[in-house]
């Protein structure tokens, strides 16, 4: 059965705001197709998204990897919506900067040229980060569309988020070049640090790091923690799917806090409304790691 929206693919489906995005489309009438990295030798337990509700009548998996650029078009023939969610992480720097970018870049292109060739996608969200804006070097007390991080500047905080910082920048800036080049409509969505409950089996590294912050064992190289719930994340990536009206490409900040220096004005101008604040990020987290043998 088809869910009564049409189908849409989820890309990452195993992550943290990937697995709540899944749960939320089954919920709004979406049938969704799901990719997911299969490794032979290490079978992954992906029960936390067949058990969804509606997900044995509505939600297919497709094995994908941004390595493989190409791999992506069966799951997305089709589609009316594509979701881009997943990401290289490598906080240990495993591999080299440059590599992380080159997989980040080449896999959003092989998905962006898929929704090009399926002639079925009508527009695509990609999930950017906070990390493609605060680190541009410049002291403001707030940040709205037009900031990006700087790459020197990046470069030289030594961080071990280096890779992904340069990566998520690189990747949205190639993401948005491309449906300006090929009129794709594509949405641009950038979250703050994401908190809140998770139905993934691995603690997400953002809400472990926010704990880390709070309980003082981590200090940012930013000055920045703005925070937003990871259902307002997901409610977010429907809402401009659904709701916002461009030609060509859009970008959005996603900040829950009530003090931001990411401002969320032009989202909040196109319509959504936030449903949660700072302590049901923090009462939800909490909940769910405790319910999970986390805490
Ligand atoms: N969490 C936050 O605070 C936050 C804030 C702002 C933006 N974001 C963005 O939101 C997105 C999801 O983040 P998350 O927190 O949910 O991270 P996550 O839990 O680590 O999920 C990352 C997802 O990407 C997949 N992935 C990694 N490398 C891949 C590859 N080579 N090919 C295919 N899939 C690959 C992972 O699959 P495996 O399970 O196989 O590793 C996983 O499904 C990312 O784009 C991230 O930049 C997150």
């Amino acid at each position: 059965m088809q869910g009564e929206k049409g189908i849409v693919c989820v890309t990452g489906g195993t992550g943290y705001i990937g697995s709540w995005l899944i749960f939320r489309l089954l919920d709004h009438g979406y049938s969704v197709r799901t990719t997911v990295r299969f490794n032979p030798e290490n079978e992954k337990d992906i029960s936390f998204l067949t058990s969804l509700p509606g997900a044995s009548e509505k939600l297919k998996i497709f094995n994908a990897d941004l390595s493989n650029p190409e791999s992506f078009a069966a799951a997305i023939e089709g589609c009316v919506g594509v979701f881009h969610v997943a990401t290289p992480v490598d906080f240990e720097n495993k591999e080299a900067e440059e590599i992380v970018t080159k997989i980040s870049i080449d896999g959003a292109l092989g998905i962006l040229n898929a929704c090009l060739d399926s002639k079925t996608v009508k527009k695509v969200v990609y999930t950017s980060s906070s990390s493609a804006v605060i680190f541009n070097g410049k002291d403001v007390d707030e940040m709205d569309e037009s900031f990006w991080s700087d790459m020197d500047y990046a470069k030289s905080l030594k961080s071990n988020a280096g890779s992904y910082i340069i990566s998520k920048t690189l990747t949205e800036r190639a993401v948005l070049e491309f449906s300006e080049k090929h009129g794709l409509e594509v949405v641009t969505l950038i979250p703050s640090f994401v908190v809140g409950p998770f139905i993934c089996p691995k603690l997400p590294s953002s809400v472990l790091s926010v704990f880390d912050m709070v309980l003082g064992e981590k200090t940012e190289s930013s000055s920045c923690l703005d925070l937003v719930h990871v259902d307002d994340v997901a409610r977010a990536h429907i809402f401009l799917f659904e709701h916002h009206e461009s030609k060509g490409s859009s970008r959005f900040k996603l900040n829950g806090s009530k003090l931001p220096c990411l401002s969320s004005k032009k989202l909040l101008d196109s319509g959504f409304e936030f449903k949660y604040g700072v302590e049901d990020m923090f009462d939800d987290a909490i909940k769910c790691c405790k319910e999970k043998g986390y805490l």
